[in-house]
């Protein structure tokens, strides 16, 4: 008895092994075929148990001599192409390589040709949403799907990113942006000129982005602490945007929003009738968050439905929501043969609009930010454009479509795309092989064939600082051979390169994906390699909210640098008594420590949904009115 139980097991061992043999024997082939290099790993850099364990098994595997494991073991430890930028794409001698496990069979590419024929040709090389198939947890979405049904969604989700909405973002990004300057002025600890150090940037450039996606989202005023809602406020918007949660609540719905989105790895990972009966107060928090959300989401659908039903115009706002429910219940629905969708799916769709455009506009907020107090020549470039193109003008009467091509052709415009190219909130787009058949790709300049169903990883981070596809000088802060790691919003100016241009068009095009297509920046600026910089990804499945995210940035960069500078913090190091009596060249070398610590904190954000300063992590600043700063004022000083 005891004996055919062992054998049982025996053979079942044997037979698991030789399947991962035999796996693993036929991905390695399939790799070698390719013709790229490859490197063999024992387990896939995506899989979820390593992922979730790497931590343990790494100092393990690093006992052993580093020749066993320095060849392959970055590809799996997650956040190395932060880390490692270009070093093993340089290693490898090739801007793509494969990597052959048991399971799976991915090529990493930073290639910007590579990029841009895949990102193209959407039918060969569609999106990989199995990656993806976690987040539809409130229903399926546009972020989510493929083929026929990601067609649908996408024709129903775009028709809100028009530029009218994008004006409406405009006027509300100013508003969040006063609001967020007057609550540093507010707190205690600063003076009239000001703010006190303030280490919750990256909190409130995550209340910033999200009080802005609730009005994107769903037609939502939400506040900062102090503010209150405006007289003849709609009823039903009161009920969602004030400070305490309406009855049948605990949290109100930026909370519960902003829960589940910091929650969001733990309902992922936890099932939900597990989580409801773990004693932990993230689990606590994490139910919680989604129990509320969800009942907001229900009460949206409804609140959204009976206004259509009862014939309402739409609301005078950017309602993602709304359209999406007047898309299906509205009149003249079904005339034009247009597809409609589920309850499920327009709560899906609302939901993955929050997720997209909250963390990575954020971030993108953030990085600027302290990309901007650590090198203070580029402020004050940006300050010089601000000020030519609004003077003393109040914001609140800046116009949309009179400004916003100059402000996106401006330093303005730069500063955020260095950051992007810099710091990109997305760090890789992952892509297959159509299942359906094996496709011919230019790689390096060569025709390779790559197998159907293989996975492909862009790995936008490196090819945004890859040499063989930007314009590059040496580095005058290093002295690196390359300045692609440098913070420098200048090289949006410089005149290049034979190879740009925006203006071709995907290969199943001669339809209409939505979002913004218009070229609208000035000619005379830089325009990157096509598939260089992907930030937004590109092609058809590129973000459909470009055009939004751009415009918040702009609208909150122009609001803050018109009026303010922002310094980095130095009370790590001296009182405000010892810097007032401190010369200009002490300052300065003061001033230098800050943006070590600065530059070397930007350089441990990491990615758990998209790439950010995670676990506590924070560089100290201050806002400043213009012309009282203490570091960045006197051109010496720059
Ligand atoms: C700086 C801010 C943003 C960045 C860096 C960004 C980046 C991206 C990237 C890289 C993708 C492609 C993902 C993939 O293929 O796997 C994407 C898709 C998407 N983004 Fe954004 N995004 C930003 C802001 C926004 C905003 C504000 C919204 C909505 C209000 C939004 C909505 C979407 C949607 C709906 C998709 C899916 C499009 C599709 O698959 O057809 N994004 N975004
Ligand atoms: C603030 O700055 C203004 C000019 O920039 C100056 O006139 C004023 O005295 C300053 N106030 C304080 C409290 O330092
Ligand atoms: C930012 O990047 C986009 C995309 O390449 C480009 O079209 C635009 O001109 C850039 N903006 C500036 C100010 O250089
Ligand atoms: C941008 O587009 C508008 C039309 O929407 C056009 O009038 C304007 O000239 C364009 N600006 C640039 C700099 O190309």
């Amino acid at each position: 008895m005891v004996s055919s139980v062992l054998a049982g097991m025996g053979v079942a061992l044997a037979f698991t092994v030789y399947v991962i043999a035999s796996g693993w024997r036929s991905n390695i082939q399939k790799a070698r075929k390719t013709g790229l290099p490859y490197i063999i790993v024992p387990i896939h850099p995506f899989n979820p148990a390593w992922q979730l364990t790497f931590w343990f098994w790494k100092p393990l595997i690093m006992a052993f001599p580093k020749s066993w494991w320095e060849g392959w073991l970055f590809v799996l430890l997650p956040n190395w192409e932060y880390v490692t930028r270009q070093e093993h794409f340089k290693r490898l001698g090739s801007d793509s390589f494969v990597v052959a496990s048991p399971g799976d069979l991915t090529m990493f590419t930073n290639d910007a040709d590579a990029i841009h024929q895949i990102t193209m040709r959407r039918e060969a090389f569609p999106k990989d949403v199995a990656r993806y198939g976690v987040l539809a947890m409130f229903g399926s979405s546009v972020l989510t799907t493929e083929g026929s049904v990601w067609r649908m969604h996408r024709k129903v989700t775009s028709a809100s990113f028009n530029e009218k909405n994008a004006a409406h973002t405009f006027a509300e990004a100013i508003r969040q942006t006063r609001g967020m300057i007057d609550l540093y002025f507010r707190m205690e600890g600063g003076t009239a000129n000001s703010t006190k150090t303030i280490t919750t940037l990256e909190h409130d450039t995550m209340t910033w982005a999200l009080n802005i996606i609730g009005y994107v989202g769903f037609g939502l005023r939400l506040l900062w602490p102090g503010q209150e809602l405006p007289e003849g406020t709609d009823p039903k918007l009161v009920k969602y945007g004030s400070h305490d949660p309406p009855p049948g609540f605990s949290l109100t719905f930026g909370e519960s929003l902003a829960g589940v989105l910091d929650s969001i790895v733990t309902l992922l990972v936890v099932n939900w009738g597990l989580l409801k009966l773990l004693p932990f107060s993230f689990a606590k928090k994490a139910h919680v968050a989604k129990e509320d959300y969800l009942k907001y989401m229900a009460e949206f659908l409804h609140d959204k439905m009976e206004d259509v039903q009862a014939g309402s115009p739409p609301k005078d706002g950017m309602d993602i929501m709304g359209q999406l429910v007047r898309s299906k219940y509205g009149k003249g629905d079904g005339k034009d043969g247009q597809a409609k969708l589920e309850d499920s799916e327009i709560i899906g769709n609302a939901f993955i609009m929050t997720l997209a455009g909250h963390e990575t506009t954020a971030n993108t907020l953030h990085f600027t930010l302290l990309e901007l107090a650590n090198n203070p020549l580029a402020q004050r470039r940006l300050q010089k454009d601000v000020d030519r193109l609004f003077g003393d003008s109040d914001p609140s009467t800046w116009d949309y479509e009179k400004n916003v091509n100059a402000m996106l052709a401006s330093h303005i415009g730069a500063c955020i795309n260095e950051t992007l190219r810099m710091i990109p909130a997305v760090t890789q787009v992952p892509k297959i092989v159509s299942a359906d058949s094996d496709q011919a790709l230019v790689v390096g300049g060569e025709k390779r064939v790559l197998p159907a169903g293989m996975g492909i990883t862009l790995v936008a981070l490196c090819a945004q600082r890859n040499p063989h596809f930007w314009p590059t000088k040496p580095s005058e802060r290093t002295g690196a051979a390359t300045d692609l790691d440098d913070y420098d919003p200048e090289r949006w100016y410089r005149v290049d390169s034979s190879r740009g241009g925006d203006s071709e068009e995907a290969e199943d095009e001669g339809e209409d994906y939505g979002g913004f297509k218009g070229e609208n920046t000035s000619a005379s600026m830089f325009r990157p390699a096509r598939g260089s910089f992907i930030p937004f990804s590109d092609g058809p499945r590129s973000c459909l909210g470009r055009r939004i995210a751009m415009v918040e940035l702009i609208a909150a960069l122009a609001v803050i640098f018109q009026k303010y500078s922002i310094e980095l913090a130095v009370d790590a190091w001296a009182s405000d008594e010892q810097v007032a009596a401190m010369g200009a060249q002490e300052r300065r070398q003061l001033y230098r420590r800050a943006q070590d610590k600065c530059r070397a904190t930007i350089d441990e954000a990491t990615t758990v949904i998209t790439l950010k300063l995670n676990g506590g992590k924070h560089v100290p600043v201050r806002l400043v009115r213009r012309g009282s700063e203490r570091f960045v004022r006197d051109e010496a000083l720059l």
